[in-house]
């Protein structure tokens, strides 16, 4: 829960992190045997890629805001639409190739790491840095979301509790105190703007990451670590990352919107995946190569749709 004000933020200004420490469950010897299966070069453009996706995910349902809070319904449609298939198709298909998901135990260790180094590392040092460079803004909501961090990492280490002793209960998530992604300029510049991005691809990855393992804890017959997942991914995107995007400057016009997502979609279509696929079929990765390729084809398209509605707005 952010105590953290929109109207008290010099607003002006947007971000990436290091995602956290991803999968480090090899401990949990179950269901891992995609990723056991490819090359490491393979295992890292996978998670390279998931980075972008959900990242693009994040950003195209902010840009689908601004399209509908200034009446352009088929922009706003056309990001929304756009924005699921980088979660559930191309992460999803990514996080299989990087065997992102293990056992429940291994999903819940693995985001107790996450958040503790989000509430313990991260945001404490952007904290200190965004003071140092005189941007109490970013300062005070760093500090605000580091608390949460330290929230999710207690219910998710309840969680873990539960599953080998049955008289304990997984605790409900926290709510949402859901940010408006308006449109802004960055309110912050230097490290701090950077260590904005670097917190928004964290938020991100985190949020697409999380409703993978809800869905396999609801698989299992834990609805209640299915629920605590999903309620916090809704806090990582809606109020983090948002909360982050305002100060960063995130969403411009429509436009302007139009053209990043363009330019994002082109980088990916033309460079990023062609390169994956042929890496991933040198190391003889051939099922991740077709993989990386059909994404490829489908951002080139994302480009062509994006394109065509900038020449209609
Ligand atoms: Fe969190
Ligand atoms: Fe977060
Ligand atoms: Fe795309």
């Amino acid at each position: 829960m952010l105590n953290w004000k929109l109207a008290g933020a010099a607003l002006g200004v947007i971000a990436v992190i290091a995602a956290p420490p991803v999968a480090a469950s090899a401990s949990s010897g179950s269901p891992k045997s995609d990723a056991a299966d490819v090359a490491a070069s393979t295992k890292a453009n996978a998670l390279t890629a998931m980075d972008g996706e959900a990242s693009a995910y994040a950003k195209y349902n902010a840009f689908a805001g601004q399209a509908a809070r200034t009446g352009e319904d088929t922009v706003a449609k056309l990001f929304t639409r756009t924005a699921k298939v980088e979660l559930y198709e191309h992460f999803a298909a990514e996080a299989e190739i990087a065997g992102t998901v293990g056992t429940d135990q291994a999903n819940l260790a693995d985001a107790i790491a996450g958040e503790t180094y989000e509430a313990t590392t991260m945001y404490p040092g952007f904290a200190a840095q965004a003071t140092a460079d005189g941007c109490t803004v970013a300062a005070d909501l760093f500090t605000e979301i580091a608390a949460d961090e330290a929230v999710h990492a207690a219910a998710y280490t309840t969680a873990l509790t539960s599953l080998s002793d049955a008289s304990v209960t997984v605790p409900a998530p926290q709510v949402v105190d859901v940010v408006t992604i308006i449109a802004s300029s960055p309110a912050c510049s230097g490290q701090t703007q950077t260590n904005l991005l670097a917190a928004m691809h964290g938020e991100a990855f985190a949020q697409a990451k999380y409703n993978l393992y809800a869905d396999h804890a609801a698989a299992t017959g834990h609805p209640a670590i299915a629920k605590l997942f999903r309620g916090t991914a809704k806090v990582e995107l809606l109020e983090h990352f948002a909360a982050e995007a305002v100060l960063a400057g995130l969403v411009g016009t429509n436009e302007a919107n139009l053209k990043a997502a363009i330019a994002g979609e082109t980088y990916e279509a033309t460079t990023m995946y062609p390169t994956f696929a042929a890496e991933a079929k040198a190391a003889g990765d051939r099922a991740a190569a077709r993989v990386f390729a059909k994404a490829g084809r489908q951002e080139a398209a994302h480009a062509k749709a994006f394109t065509a509605a900038l020449h209609r707005v």
